[in-house]
C-alpha cells in the first residue's frame, strides 16, 4: 500500500499558494535577518561576513549596486537609503548592463551585488566584471553557498528562508531591510549620530509587529483587489523612496496577472504616463507623510481630474481628502526607513488577489523562471 505524499502542499499548510505564505512570513523572514546583528549599545548594525574592517569601509567613496530584476528595485531602495543616512554617493547598475558597457568607476567604489538565489547568470558575470577590474565586492543574498556568494569578496545573507513563489515578496523586503541597516552601520562610521541610530535601531524593530497589523488587512485588500481585476493597465505612483516601491507594484502585477503596468515617480507623470489616465487605467499611488506629501497630493489631484480611478495605500499620518481617490490601504506610522518595506505589503497583497481573481496560476507565472541562470 503507497501513500501518494505530495510535498508541496505539505509545505503550503493552510496557504493557498507560495507566494500567500511568502507574503505572511514577512514578519517572522524579517526578525531572522535582523537577529544578532545589532551592536549592544543599541545605536548600530553589524555584519559577521563583510571581511572589510571598519577603517577600510572608511575609505570607499562610492557604492556601486548590481542587481536584476526585484533586486535592482531593492538597489534603488539602497540608494536613496545609503545617500540619506550614510552620505555615500550610491550608483545602481542592471548587471546585464553593467557587464558589457565596461564603464569607468572611481578607485575607492565597494561594487555590492544583490541576488536572492545567487545564480543569476548577468549578476554573476557583472560581479566577476568588477572583481577582473580589482574593485572590492560584497553580496547581499539568501542561498547560502550559492555562486555569488561564493564568489564575493564578503557579503551578507539574508535569512528569509527559501522563496519558492516566482514573483518574489519576502527576499525583497529581506533585501531592503538588509540596505538600511547597512546604511545604519556605514552611516554611524561617518555623521549619523548616537540619538538617530537608536532610533532607526527601535524602528527596524518594531517593524514585524506593524507588519502584522497590515496582514491583518488582507481581507479588505482582496475586496479592493475584487473591483480591479478587470483593467488591463494601471499605473504605481510614487515619490523618492516610494518609487522604487512603485516600480516594484508594477512589476509584480505584470508578472503574475498579466496586466500592463508601469511604475513612475509621480512628478514624471506630466512628461509622459498622464496620456495614459482614463476611465479605463487605474492608478496605485504610495503616499508617505513628510516635506513633499502636499506634492502627491497635487499628483493626485491631477490623476483624479482625468476621471482615473485611485487605490491609495498611504502611512496613517498622511492626510489624504476622501473624495479624491476610490479606496484607501492605511500602513503604521512609521520611521522612514522603514517605510519602503511596510508600504511594500498591501502592493504585494494587492497583486496576488488581483491575479487570483483573474485566476492565474500566481506561483508558476508564464513564461518566467524564478532563478535566470542562462543569458
Ligand atoms: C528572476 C525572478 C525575479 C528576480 C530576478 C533576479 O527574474 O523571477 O523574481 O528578482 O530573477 O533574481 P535573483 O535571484 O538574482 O535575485
Amino acid at each position: 500500500h503507497q501513500v501518494d505524499w505530495d510535498t508541496s502542499a505539505a509545505e503550503l499548510g493552510d496557504y493557498h499558494h507560495f507566494m500567500e505564505k511568502e507574503i505572511f512570513e514577512q514578519p517572522v523572514s524579517l526578525e531572522n535577518g535582523m537577529r544578532g546583528r545589532f551592536a549592544d549599545d543599541g545605536s548600530t548594525a553589524f555584519f559577521g561576513g563583510l571581511n572589510l574592517t571598519p577603517q577600510e569601509l572608511r575609505h570607499v567613496d562610492r557604492l556601486l549596486f548590481i542587481a536584476c530584476g526585484t533586486a535592482w528595485h531593492a538597489c534603488l531602495v539602497a540608494e536613496y537609503l545609503i545617500e540619506r543616512y550614510a552620505r555615500i554617493p550610491v550608483e545602481v547598475e542592471y548587471a546585464s548592463e553593467f557587464r558589457y558597457r565596461n564603464a569607468p568607476l572611481d578607485k575607492n567604489t565597494l561594487v555590492i551585488a544583490i541576488s536572492q538565489s545567487g545564480e543569476t547568470i548577468d549578476t554573476l558575470a557583472a560581479l566577476r566584471e568588477a572583481k577582473r577590474k580589482g574593485y572590492r565586492t560584497l553580496s547581499i543574498n539568501n542561498s547560502v553557498g550559492s555562486t555569488i556568494a561564493r564568489e564575493s569578496d564578503g557579503g551578507i545573507y539574508q535569512h528569509a528562508g527559501p522563496e519558492i513563489g516566482v514573483a518574489s515578496t519576502k527576499a525583497f523586503t529581506s533585501q531592503i531591510m538588509l540596505c538600511a541597516m547597512l546604511a545604519l552601520y556605514l552611516g554611524r562610521l561617518r555623521d549619523l549620530s548616537y540619538g538617530d541610530g537608536v532610533e532607526i535601531v527601535k524602528a527596524l524593530k518594531a517593524m514585524p509587529e506593524q507588519i502584522r497589523e497590515v496582514l491583518r488587512q488582507n481581507d479588505k485588500i482582496a475586496a479592493i483587489a475584487k473591483q480591479y481585476a478587470n483593467y488591463e493597465d494601471c499605473l504605481f505612483l510614487g515619490r523618492q523612496l516610494m518609487f522604487p516601491i512603485a516600480l516594484e507594484g508594477a512589476l509584480k502585477l505584470k508578472e503574475i496577472s498579466y496586466i500592463h503596468a508601469e511604475g513612475y515617480p509621480a512628478a514624471e507623470m506630466k512628461h509622459g504616463p498622464i496620456a495614459l489616465i482614463s476611465e479605463q487605467c487605474p492608478s496605485v499611488f504610495l503616499a508617505t507623510s513628510g516635506e513633499i506629501f502636499h506634492k502627491s497630493l497635487a499628483n493626485i489631484q491631477e490623476v483624479k481630474a482625468r476621471k482615473g480611478k485611485i487605490i491609495c495605500i498611504a502611512t496613517e499620518d498622511c492626510d489624504i481628502p476622501e473624495d479624491l481617490i476610490d479606496d484607501l490601504v492605511v500602513v503604521p506610522e512609521c520611521h522612514e526607513i522603514v517605510k519602503p518595506i511596510l508600504m511594500s505589503i498591501p502592493v504585494q497583497l494587492l497583486s496576488y488577489h488581483i491575479a487570483l481573481e483573474r485566476g492565474c496560476d500566481v506561483d508558476k507565472p508564464r513564461n518566467l523562471a524564478k532563478s535566470v541562470t542562462v543569458e
